[in-house]
């Protein structure tokens, strides 16, 4: 019994005096591993006589229990204190200017997105996204675009390999088909903007099978043609920065709205090089125009009581206008110098109230 008294305290003073995790786990090795001393006491158990052993045994298993105890105190203590010192070692100070060499440089194409949803969410829409791949029904059928339409040649669909018919999967080839998501799910009113990825099989200078667009949809009971032309003039003004910006609207056709649009702003070529603003041309900027009814049919919608308009913006195009870029491939290069040339400061959050870097 002494013995085992002597052994404790000697245990439980080197338990105290650990200095580090990994010295516990050296003691719980010495005492109570596979050669340990706790473990060899144990084994000597068979030679003692029945009634010493009970008590004997009990005993040990106690010491064994407490110094178990002791050593996973003091490991969870150390733990603590460990990632206390760790986090007092790593602490930064936020408010230290960043290194310039280091600044990375938001893409145009991220930085043109940013700024239509800064003036678009002013007016009031709100950002909705909706899946890369899309199913028939949402892409084309729903949107009036039934299996035999012509518009579907114009659309150089990538189709995914599987089941034909209304279950085949496509890369949407456009962001209407989020028109079609929010309107099948929610109740109108609506108010929505939707940028994102879109796909074509098109390359060339001012195509890229990769592309992005913000598709524009608003539905009410009063909603008129009057509410999309202000609306897109609005955007247009904001956009480029010119107040005085002119318009027109051109008639056009897509399957989905009716009447439908294409908008152009004026601009001049005076001296080779492309100004937008008053001037004695026209360019042609997006495709808008009212909600087909059949449209809104298909979505459960009842025509007779709501109507609406949408657009469809195309965000290379926008910011290859904006900002002087002239080839629209090289967007997708992952060219530093080019990045460098072209792309914006992280630290400069375009707002209405903050600036659009016009
Ligand atoms: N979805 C059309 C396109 O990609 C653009 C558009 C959207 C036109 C909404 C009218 C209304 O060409």
């Amino acid at each position: 019994m002494e013995d085992l008294d002597s052994l404790r305290s000697e245990l439980m003073t080197s338990v105290e005096g650990a200095a580090s995790i990994d010295d516990l786990e050296a003691i719980r090795v010495a005492e109570m591993g596979k050669k340990g001393r706790i473990t060899a006491m144990m084994k000597g158990l068979g030679n003692l006589d029945p009634e010493t052993r009970k008590a004997a045994g009990q005993n040990l298993n106690k010491l064994k229990s407490d110094v178990a105890d002791a050593l996973e105190t003091r490991k969870s203590e150390m733990a603590d204190s460990e990632l206390d010192a760790r986090l007092m070692d790593e602490r930064m100070d936020m408010t230290l200017p960043p290194r310039p060499e280091e600044e990375g440089r938001i893409h145009p194409i991220s930085q043109t997105i940013e700024e239509v949803v800064a003036i678009l969410g002013e007016m009031g829409f709100s950002v909705i996204e909706g899946p890369d791949i899309e199913d028939d029904w949402h892409n084309f059928t729903a949107l009036n675009i039934p299996p035999d339409h012509p518009a579907r040649q114009e659309h150089d669909t990538f189709y995914l390999p599987g089941n034909g018919g209304d279950e085949r999967l496509v890369l949407r080839t456009h962001t209407s088909p989020v028109q079609i998501r929010t309107m099948e799910s929610g109740e109108p009113p609506f108010r929505i903007i939707v940028p994102g990825r879109t796909y074509r099989c098109d390359y060339d200078a001012t195509h890229s099978p990769m592309f992005h667009q913000v598709e524009g949809l608003v539905v009410d009971r009063e909603t008129h043609m009057g509410h999309l032309k202000g609306c897109l003039i609005e955007f247009c003004r904001a956009f480029f920065g010119v107040d005085d910006l002119p318009a027109r609207f051109r008639p056009s056709y897509f399957p989905f709205t009716e009447p439908s649009a294409e908008m152009d702003i004026g601009c001049t070529r005076e001296g080779g090089g492309l100004r937008i603003g008053h001037g004695d041309d026209w360019l042609e900027i997006l495709g808008c125009g009212m909600v087909n009814p059949k449209v809104l049919e298909n979505c459960g919608i009842d025509s007779s009581v709501y109507q609406g308009f949408a657009f469809g913006i195309g965000i290379e195009r926008m910011a290859m206008l904006k900002y002087g870029i002239p080839d629209l491939r090289t967007f997708y290069e992952s060219d530093l110098r080019w990045l460098r040339h072209y792309g914006f400061s992280p630290l400069n959050v375009p707002s209405m109230v903050g600036g659009l870097n016009q």
